[in-house]
């Protein structure tokens, strides 16, 4: 079966064409187009003018790249939820005209849960603890009772949302993550944050001022290498209590933050204290991606799960625990 996912929760439009054959995930195109703003954070509605604007190109080389006739495609999947509402809605719309204009069936899916599917798809672990670390979300994820339950999150900011706002103040463009990893590898001396764990949960914005405050008497280089170190070990810390406390031997990154080096080797080095195991998909493939919705939509499908149109309705505050896992 062949499925056309799309993603568009945020600021990221993306198509991926995705092959399921028996439990092997075939990554037959996976193109997308991030907006970035020339000032300043995303705005929801320019964000969704900007999906709108690329969508036709996007598709066009989506199917150019997978090789096959539009008309093989045997499902579309689309990301209804969590996300910005704008957004939300552009990508349902161009769900729906597709699965009307096709033929074909359609499946609304939620956007964190997909994360975590393409990261067990392609890296064949099985029931791992995920770390989804994005700009909107930072979660610690894992399987329980039929549903994806929630074991902490941030209680503010996203992680990536707090390193593209300590970006923005010091004049780093949209995304800050990859300009600030760079950064800190020149960073030398550890300057002191606020350490913020409580339980599960993390919070990052104490985080976010002190690190702004420091900006005045201390070397970028330094703050940056101090910004990661902190925000990382605690997000390392979360993690682990989460494989204590679900006896799961196996941690997987997911999010567009996961691309960073330096939180992958603390996490792994934390796994690799514990005697379990590590598993990190490819950067395309951690960032929002269409591959990661079409793959998602595919095991919906296959385990019965299928939406009418009325259905396609678009959730902007969809929780990971709503969803029915009837898929494992
Ligand atoms: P979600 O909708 O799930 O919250 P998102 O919209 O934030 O996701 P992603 O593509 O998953 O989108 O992640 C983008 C974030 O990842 C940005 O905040 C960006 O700064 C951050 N990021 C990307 N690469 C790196 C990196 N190498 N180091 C740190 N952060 C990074
Ligand atoms: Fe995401």
């Amino acid at each position: 079966m062949i499925c056309l996912g799309i993603e568009g929760t945020a600021h990221t439009i993306g198509i991926g064409i995705v092959e399921k054959e028996g439990d092997n995930c075939k990554i037959l195109a996976n193109v997308f187009h991030m907006y970035k703003p020339d000032k300043g954070g995303i705005h929801p509605r320019e964000s969704a003018n900007h999906h709108t604007k690329y969508f036709p190109k996007i598709l066009e080389e989506s199917i150019e790249k997978s090789n096959i006739h539009i008309k093989e495609i045997d499902l579309i999947a689309f990301s209804i939820g969590p996300g910005l509402g704008p957004c939300l809605r552009t990508t349902a719309t161009a769900g729906r005209t597709l699965s009307l204009l096709l033929k074909k069936p359609i499946v609304g899916v939620n956007h964190c849960i997909s994360h975590l599917e393409i990261g067990r798809a392609l890296t064949k672990c099985s029931d791992p603890v995920l770390l989804y670390v994005s700009g909107g979300n930072t979660q610690v994820i894992a399987f329980m009772d039929g549903k994806y339950r929630v074991f902490g999150e941030t209680l503010d900011i996203g992680i990536g949302n707090c390193l593209d706002k300590f970006g923005r103040e010091v004049g780093i463009k949209f995304p800050a993550g990859p300009e600030i990893e760079r950064i800190a590898l020149r960073g030398k001396k550890y300057i002191q944050l606020p350490y913020s764990v409580k339980g599960m949960d993390v919070s990052f914005s104490g985080i976010l001022t002190a690190s702004l405050l420091l900006t005045k008497k201390e070397d970028i280089e330094d703050i940056c290498y101090s910004l990661q170190e902190t925000c990382f070990c605690m997000l390392a810390e979360v993690a682990e209590r989460a494989m204590a406390h679900t006896e799961k031997e196996e941690i997987l990154l997911g999010g567009g933050v996961a691309c960073n080096k330096r939180l992958q080797e603390i996490v792994k080095i934390m796994a690799e204290e514990r005697k379990a195991k590590f598993f990190c998909p490819p950067d395309e493939f951690l960032v929002d991606n269409g591959a990661m919705i079409a793959w998602t939509g595919l095991i919906m499908k296959e385990s019965g799960m299928e939406m009418s149109i009325d259905e396609t309705k678009v959730r902007q505050n969809y929780r990971t625990d709503e969803v029915d896992v009837k898929w494992r």
